[in-house]
């Protein structure tokens, strides 16, 4: 299987982007400690090119969620892997690797504001807003893309192309 042509997102593109995520987050939680739980597997790469840039204190949890509906309309979620410890009172931000209907994220936010954070925001690398069926709105978004299947910098398809440093379009 032959996967990969011209990136749409080449490796330089790309850390450019995280470090000006950085940059903002730093900015905006100045004074604060962050909680970073990335959603593995795919923002395991980006969350950790990102949580090195920050300037304030982050701590990292994971979080792994599936969907499990054939029909992923209906938008059922089950969790995989869970934080440790409750989130209560942190300044949670959840990092994605890509937000397409939204429906992972929703169910993470909804389990994890039952825990009465002290704030509760998400960080996407790449959105696909054309694709959303909920109400999903990233506070910090990298790049906004295309209705289109990427795979690279951790996103895989069927476990392929995860290590690639460039996103590409799949064919
Ligand atoms: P959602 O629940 O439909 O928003 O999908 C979220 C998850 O589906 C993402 O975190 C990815 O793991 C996966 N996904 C969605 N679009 C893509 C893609 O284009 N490439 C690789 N994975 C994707
Ligand atoms: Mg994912």
């Amino acid at each position: 299987m032959e996967l990969r042509k011209e990136p749409l997102l080449t490796a330089a593109q790309i850390q450019k982007k995280v470090e000006t995520l950085a940059g903002e987050i730093s900015a905006d939680y100045a004074g604060k400690e962050l909680l970073l739980i990335a959603v593995l597997k795919g923002s395991l790469i980006f969350a950790s090119d990102l949580m090195r840039r920050l300037t304030v204190p982050a701590g990292l949890e994971f979080i792994r969620a599936r969907s499990y509906c054939q029909t992923r309309s209906r938008g059922c979620c089950e969790f995989l892997m869970l934080p440790e410890r409750p989130v209560t009172g942190r300044h949670v931000l959840i990092i994605e690797d890509i937000v397409d209907t939204g429906i992972t994220a929703n169910s993470i936010v909804e389990y994890l504001a039952a825990q009465d954070p002290a704030s509760l925001d998400i960080c996407t690398l790449l959105d696909k807003p054309a694709r959303r069926t909920t109400e999903i709105h990233p506070r910090y978004t990298g790049f906004a893309i295309e209705n289109q299947f990427v795979v690279g910098y951790g996103m895989d398809y069927e476990e392929k192309g995860r290590n690639w440093p460039d996103i590409h379009v799949m064919k």
